[in-house]
């Protein structure tokens, strides 16, 4: 579905990503892992074309997509949700739904109607503005504008950051079911263990780079890799 092939990237004319190379197989749920600035995001962006790629190729659905548009990749059925800034606060709900759909020329009422079985939680409340929901209820709105476009791939950055446990646990299993739906997910995450859990594979990035890769039972099966990157186990987690 999605191959990265010794990606090297930044945003001035230093190199934030170097010679990141990367697969995710269609059906699947990969998680990214690794310490804070390491380009996790960045690496999402590059291929989401908002960084400047100085060497490498990227290919989506067995085509080359590098180099392009943030607009032809939503064409294409790959979809991004950011780390942050993900909802306009000053629209309502149905209008960020409604911006999620913007390129699309079919039906968007029943687009809407799909993502709002997904997220119940936010059907009551369509007219409220994004900026004053709930934390969790404002990730759920992210990623319910990301799915209006029914993407063959989603691409998203640290969906449960800043969630309590509970509304984390529930974003999670949103997302596993999304991904049971037949989405691809490639997903950044700093809750490492609940997101390698369930995942199907997992990579770790250390500044810039690749560091390792493998099934995410065999990443959390090794007690080195707990020590160094999935920190201490939280009664949470
Ligand atoms: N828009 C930007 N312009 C210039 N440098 C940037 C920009 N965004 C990020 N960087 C730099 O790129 C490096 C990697 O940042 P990035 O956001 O990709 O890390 P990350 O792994 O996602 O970190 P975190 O876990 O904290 O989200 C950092 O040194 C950061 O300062
Ligand atoms: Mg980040």
């Amino acid at each position: 579905m999605l191959s990265l092939d010794c990606i090297t990237a930044g945003y001035t004319d230093e190199n934030i990503i170097n010679e990141v190379s990367l697969q995710v197989n269609e059906g699947e749920m990969v998680t990214i892992i690794g310490p804070n600035g390491c380009g996790k995001s960045t690496l999402m962006k590059t291929i989401f074309g908002l960084t400047r790629m100085r060497g490498g190729t990227i290919q989506f659905k067995g085509r080359d997509i590098t180099g392009m548009r943030p607009d032809q990749l939503v064409q294409r059925g790959l979809s991004y949700v950011p780390q942050e800034r993900n909802v306009f606060p000053a629209l309502t709900v149905k209008e960020n739904l409604e911006m999620g759909g913007i390129a699309l020329t079919g039906d968007i009422e029943e687009r809407i109607s799909l993502v709002l079985e997904l997220f119940p939680t936010l059907a009551g409340r369509m007219d409220q503005r994004a900026g004053t929901l709930s934390g969790g209820e404002q990730k759920m709105l992210a990623v319910g504008r990301a799915m209006i476009i029914s993407p063959s791939m989603l691409l998203l950055d640290e969906p449960s950051a800043a969630l309590s446990p509970k509304v984390m646990s529930q974003l999670f299993s949103e997302i596993k079911e999304i991904n049971e739906r037949g989405v691809t997910i490639l997903m950044v995450e700093q809750n490492a263990r609940r997101a390698l859990a369930i995942s199907d594979r997992g990579y770790i990035m250390e500044m810039g780079r690749n560091r390792l890769e493998g099934p995410a039972k065999s990443l959390l099966d090794n007690p080195e890799i707990c020590r160094l990157y999935l920190g201490k186990i939280s009664k949470n987690i």
